[in-house]
């Protein structure tokens, strides 16, 4: 039986906010992560040239943490290359995608907003979950990349730049009826707080992090309990992400191999 851990991939160290849920539903299990900080960040690059690097870092990094699961923590990559992973990849694999269909149901005005990179704002598969799962409400949708810059800095040790999260925040506030924000990009719920201090009235945010767990919890199978911290490896090495990643009981960054 293969009893590897269950692999976490993100861009940066956005999925580290799924981390904590992973943990939440399943205490004792080895976890690894992944990041592609080399080439963060991924909500502005082109589709092709992207899903081609995804498949890429994701299948160096199954074999080299030799794990039994990967978990897409990243909506950008979700959106776009979950159907290539599968078809590559020969373990399960579980993705990110915008909390659209909670927001739905949470939000009592009708109207919600959708705070996400560029990338997964605009791609067809998450006007598909709206078109679904809201098609009875008004989504504002908002690219917020210069967000993700401030959550690699915020997990790095720098203090975020509150006038940067309140430019990114400013066109949800324009409909006062807005209850509701979708955080669709998994950096953004590292920055919890601070957006929550920079909006102008009580909002409800929601992420995909719990659904994710739930979701890995059943696909799981043979996962190697945890003895000590996980592995973590990058794809550009960076002593800034040692204390960030520690804070989530991962081992120092270790350099992924690229074939
Ligand atoms: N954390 C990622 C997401 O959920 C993407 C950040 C980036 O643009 O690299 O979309």
């Amino acid at each position: 039986m293969n009893d590897g851990p269950i692999l976490v991939f993100d861009s940066g160290v956005g999925g580290l906010s799924v981390v904590a849920a992973l943990r939440g539903q399943l205490p004792g299990a080895a976890l690894a992560y992944a990041c592609d900080n080399a080439m963060l960040p991924y909500g502005l690059r082109e589709d092709d040239w992207l899903v081609a690097r995804i498949l890429r870092v994701c299948e160096a990094a199954v074999a080299a943490s030799r794990c039994v699961t990967l978990v897409v923590a990243c909506n950008t990559a979700s959106t776009l290359a979950l159907d290539a992973l599968r078809d590559r990849l020969s373990i399960p694999v579980v993705g990110t995608v915008p909390a659209i269909k909670p927001a739905a149901a949470a939000s009592r005005s009708g109207h919600f907003g959708l705070l996400a990179t560029s990338a997964t704002v605009s791609r067809p598969y998450t006007l598909g979950l709206i078109e679904a799962y809201a098609a009875e409400c008004r989504v504002t949708r908002v690219a917020a990349d210069a967000l993700v810059r401030v959550a690699e800095g915020w997990l790095t040790g720098d203090a975020p730049d509150l006038e940067v999260i309140r430019q990114a925040l400013a066109p949800l506030w324009e409909d006062p009826a807005l209850d509701t924000v979708v955080l669709g990009c998994t950096h953004f719920p590292l920055l919890r707080d601070f957006l929550a201090a920079a909006a102008p009235r009580e909002i409800h945010w929601i992420d995909s992090s719990e659904a994710i767990a739930r979701r890995t919890a059943r696909v799981v199978s043979g996962v190697a309990p945890r003895h000590g911290p996980g592995e973590s490896l990058v794809t550009a090495l960076d002593s800034r992400l040692t204390a960030g990643l520690a804070r989530f009981d991962f081992a120092p960054p270790k350099l992924l191999a690229l074939d």
